[in-house]
């Protein structure tokens, strides 16, 4: 297989620095590209192309960097839509601004990066475009309802995203991790808006002391999940020879909490199946 040439968001820490160590671990090329610069020099030192690339600019300094990005080898093969932060806080302690910040990144910023990278693949009628989406976008925790909502939001666009665009020959992966040992918990990158509302303060202080325990002593290995997504994206090692799903939970949290959702759910439409079924018009 002739290399690919990979273009990856949020590449100055955790699964995106990853990303590109793994990439050219396997002989294929790639565009690093992070909102400062100076935080991926070290990438660009091992052999990664590097541009600066804030997802929350506009569409058009966007467009731009893409283009650029397409200019230095001549095409981008994969898009890794990486970059995101968590905002923590219940849905009464953040402000509309913190709501909007949370969607403007994870989700809007994706929107927007892809459209600009869309027009290339349609032309060339090929194209992988991987999303790290969440646990979080299936399950909503408590304290934790503006970073599940943007996840949840990703996971309806991109399934729809997928239907328009795999008649022409794009591919789509939606890589669903549950708790990884990056920084996305660490004091820097993770927002959080302890409460102020005495009704939630017992759950608040609670969740504030279990995340900063959590932070770097999640159990899963961002390594083992970018290998796995290089060989999704590739068809080699776990994925050779094997038909390729959309939606790739990845962790044991996370297979242990998308089984008990499906059988609740399951449950439910059993359940109440009668009720459910009977709400047509009568003819
Ligand atoms: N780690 C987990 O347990 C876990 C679980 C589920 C999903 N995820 C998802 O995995 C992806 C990567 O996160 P991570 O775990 O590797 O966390 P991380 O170590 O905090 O990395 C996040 C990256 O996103 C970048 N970023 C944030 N806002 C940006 C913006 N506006 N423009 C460009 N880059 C931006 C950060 O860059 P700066 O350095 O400039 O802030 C950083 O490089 C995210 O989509 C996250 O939601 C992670």
């Amino acid at each position: 297989m002739a290399p690919l040439v990979w273009l990856i968001t949020g590449c100055s820490s955790g699964f995106g620095q990853q990303f590109v160590h793994s990439i050219l671990a396997r002989g294929d090329k790639v565009i690093a590209t992070a909102r400062t610069l100076s935080r991926i020099a070290h990438l660009e030192q091992l052999g990664a192309s590097t541009l600066q690339l804030d997802i929350t600019s506009s569409q058009s300094s966007i467009d731009a960097t893409i283009a650029k990005a397409i200019s230095i080898y001549g095409r981008v093969d994969v898009l890794v839509n990486n970059a995101a932060f968590i905002q923590i806080g219940t849905l009464e302690d953040l402000q509309y601004e913190d709501w909007v910040k949370q969607f403007d990144t994870n989700v809007f910023g994706t929107i927007k990066v892809t459209k600009a990278v869309l027009p290339h693949f349609r032309e060339r009628k090929s194209g992988c475009m991987v999303f790290i989406s969440s646990l979080s976008g299936w399950v909503g925790h408590d304290a934790c309802g503006a970073y599940a909502g943007s996840k949840f939001a990703l996971e309806g666009i991109v399934e729809a995203l997928n239907r328009e665009t795999a008649p022409l020959g794009i591919k789509t992966l939606l890589i669903e991790p549950g708790r990884f040992r990056t920084n996305l918990l660490s004091s820097g990158n993770m927002k959080a808006v302890p409460s102020r509302i005495p009704d939630y303060a017992d759950m608040s202080s609670e969740k504030m002391k279990g995340l900063a325990k959590e932070d770097q002593a999640q159990p899963g290995d961002p390594k083992k999940l970018v290998e796995i997504t290089l060989d999704l994206v590739k068809g080699e090692g776990v994925a050779e020879g094997r038909e390729i799903p959309l939606r790739m939970p990845l962790g044991i949290d996370c297979a242990d909490e998308l089984r008990t959702k499906c059988e609740e759910t399951l449950r439910v439409l059993e359940e109440w199946g009668s009720v459910i079924r009977d709400t047509d018009l009568q003819r």
